[in-house]
């Protein structure tokens, strides 16, 4: 089976049950402040599984293209990457557990084979707020039992292990599922819900539990050797957090389940390296090819050395540039801020691999576009330029060279604070500080600094140690800042970034009155402190066109508009001149929003569009432009906030 016979069936198996298939979402969300990127399938769908109706009905499937930055440092493992497809069904109020444990396992067990002896599943054990899911437990028995088996319950023990159960009950932190994790952790508004996990087993002998969390325990479906793989999660999401903490029925019992295709695909194969499967076997047996040319005197120290690591260093640079063509595909190119970073840096590490496996750089990198432009033929590479990204990337390489120069910097920086402390301390202390600075700044990577820290007589394990800490720091830093853009977000329905969103459409309107037809929405972006907004247009605004636009919305909140929505088909919506600014292809029946609905003065503004939005206008309050500039040939970039 190939990947794409695989995905094929999935939405057929859930077509034929009435599901209406769903184009990906791109993979950078279009007006969702919460994140950087499409890292789950429901991520599009929350407002509808908060209770707006869905165009598309009830019922809907589809495979998302996913994009975990978080999971960077976890690839080089048999089943982790940073870029994914999520195979995804859900009921929006419409079926609920019996339905769902009962397709998740038909799907699994006929369609694609797999042996239900293989297959063990988990369940929440509940807590204060939410019973013990013994409905999915009962749903779980039946199921095995249609197929001759006796599924046994029991409650994980971390002492006892399987104890020869085939379902078992975890608590919140494994079987508890919203975007933000934990119930504690969750911002008011958000919906989450138990769920119910399915796990293949690759077999006993895989555990290698020296490198495991449960070290000298014996292994369980959530331990992580490797012998257990996470094949697919059915959360039943039907609650809604409180802003006193507590936990309310949503208006509808919704079912959101999600499915790696690169790990179900792995169990379809037995094969428990996802790295083996097609989507990536080519290009890997290419690079092991290259690695075993250049690397031949087994005599050499270094030759044991990279045979011991060549295996995750082939997997990063498969999982990496994989990511990097995907995420150029959809427009973001290397940089320095947010998006633009996240593709330098996967640039950086997949290209650090290559050096210390000592392959070519440009061979590999355009084989890498070649063989994932195949893959995906058809499916997502239609619009992949080939000669174009390669050419970005090779670029990229170019200012990673002279990243090296600035290695020599350190080097003086550190001998002059050589004078002023011992080694010992120098190493221990004030060298992390230094190295992490030049790692973030120039992405120096660790592989040029350790012979420097050597050559300047530093210990590199003391070295290495304060770098850590200097990271952990900076890491626990930049979570609390995503986390807080997460609570600014969409995602909670926050008030002001509802407001914002409405100030958008009201924005766009008026650039185009303003300034002419030619305007067109290019991004944007809102958090809880403003909104930003590109669109297309030639010459900064003069201080007269600012005013106007301006003065424009800030009338159109006086006048307190209705802003209302409709279910329309396309061709009606884009008949009565409504903008439409995504980049999926629209669904036939569309949401409109419509600001201003007068029979005599008509309406101000109408786009397609997902919402949130006010009711009316004048909830907005009065706002101010703070800042205009460009962004690049022919595109402006606009700064909104409430005055
Ligand atoms: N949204 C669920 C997940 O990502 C299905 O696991």
């Amino acid at each position: 089976m190939t990947p794409n016979d695989l995905r094929t069936q999935y939405i057929a198996f859930f077509f034929v049950r009435g599901h209406a298939e769903l184009p990906s979402a791109p993979l950078v969300p279009e007006n969702d402040p919460t994140t950087l990127f499409t890292g789950f399938g429901m991520q599009p769908l929350v407002p509808y599984l908060l209770g707006q109706p869905h165009p598309e009905g009830k019922r809907l499937v589809n495979s998302q293209k996913s994009f975990r930055s978080g999971d960077i440092e976890e690839v080089g493992d048999n089943r982790h990457t940073t870029f994914f497809e999520m195979l995804g069904n859900w009921s929006l109020g419409d079926y609920f557990k019996k339905e769902q444990l009962q397709w998740c396992f038909e799907f699994l067990t006929q369609t694609l084979e797999l042996d239900p002896k293989k297959l063990f599943v988990t369940v929440f054990r509940g807590n204060d707020a939410v019973p013990r899911d013994t409905e999915s437990v009962k749903i779980w028995k039946t199921l095995f039992s249609d197929v001759g088996m006796q599924a046994q319950d029991v409650d994980f023990s971390e002492r006892d292990g399987m104890q020869n159960g085939r379902i078992f009950y975890y608590d919140e932190k494994k079987n508890w599922w919203s975007r933000s994790g934990v119930p504690s952790a969750m911002p008011t508004g958000e919906p989450g819900g138990p769920d119910s996990e399915v796990f293949y087993d690759f077999g006993a002998e895989l555990g290698l539990h020296e490198s495991s969390p449960y070290k000298n325990q014996p292994c369980h479906v959530n331990c992580d050797c490797g012998r257990f793989l996470e094949i697919g999660n059915s959360v039943f999401m039907q609650y809604q957090k409180q802003a006193d903490g507590s936990f309310t029925e949503l208006p509808q019992k919704n079912v959101d389940f999600g499915g790696g295709l690169e790990r179900i695909l792995a169990a379809v194969h037995d094969e428990p390296d996802i790295f083996k499967t097609e989507f990536f076997s080519d290009l890997r047996n290419k690079l092991l090819d290259g690695i075993n040319k250049v690397i031949i005197d087994q005599t050499n120290p270094e030759y044991t050395k990279l045979t011991n690591t060549r295996e995750s260093r082939v997997r990063i640079f498969l999982d990496h540039s994989r990511a990097v063509i995907f995420l150029m595909g959809e427009g973001i190119k290397p940089g320095k801020n947010e998006r633009e970073y996240v593709v330098r840096r996967l640039i950086r590490r997949a290209d650090d691999q290559l050096s210390i496996l000592k392959l070519d750089h440009e061979l590999y990198w355009k084989e890498a576009i070649s063989h994932y432009k195949k893959v995906y033929k058809n499916v997502y590479s239609a619009s992949w330029d080939q000669e174009n990204i390669l050419g970005i990337i090779i670029n990229e390489l170019r200012i990673y060279g002279t990243v090296f120069k600035n290695v020599e910097k350190i080097k003086i920086e550190l001998i002059k604070l050589k004078e002023k402390f011992s080694p010992i301390s120098l190493a221990s202390t004030y060298a992390g500080p230094v190295l992490f600075h030049y790692q973030s700044t120039y992405g120096i990577p660790s592989t040029a600094t350790l012979p420097l820290i050597e050559e300047v007589g530093l210990l590199p394990k003391y070295a290495f140690t304060s770098f850590n800490k200097e990271k952990a720091y900076h890491q626990e830093k930049s979570r609390t800042a995503s986390k807080g853009m997460f609570k600014g977000g969409l995602a909670d329905h926050s008030e002001n970034v509802t407001k914002y969103h409405t100030a958008t459409h009201l924005l766009h309107a008026a650039l185009r009155k303003v300034l002419g037809e030619h305007v067109s929405q290019q991004g944007s972006n809102i958090t809880g402190e403003r909104l930003r907004f590109d669109f297309s247009h030639p010459t900064a605004l003069t201080e007269e066109q600012k005013k106007k636009v301006e003065d424009m919305i800030n009338e159109k909140i006086k006048e307190d508009l209705p802003v209302t929505q409709e279910m329309v088909s396309k061709d009606e919506a884009l008949k009565q001149g409504a903008m439409a600014f995504f980049k999926e292809k629209y669904a036939d029946t569309v949401s409109m929003y419509t600001i201003g609905k007068d029979l005599k003065k008509g309406w101000f503004s109408k786009e397609l569009c997902g919402g949130p939005h006010v009711a009316h206008t004048g909830e907005i309050g009065p706002i101010k432009i703070t800042k205009e500039e460009s962004v690049g040939s022919g595109i402006r970039r606009i700064y909104v906030q409430f005055a």
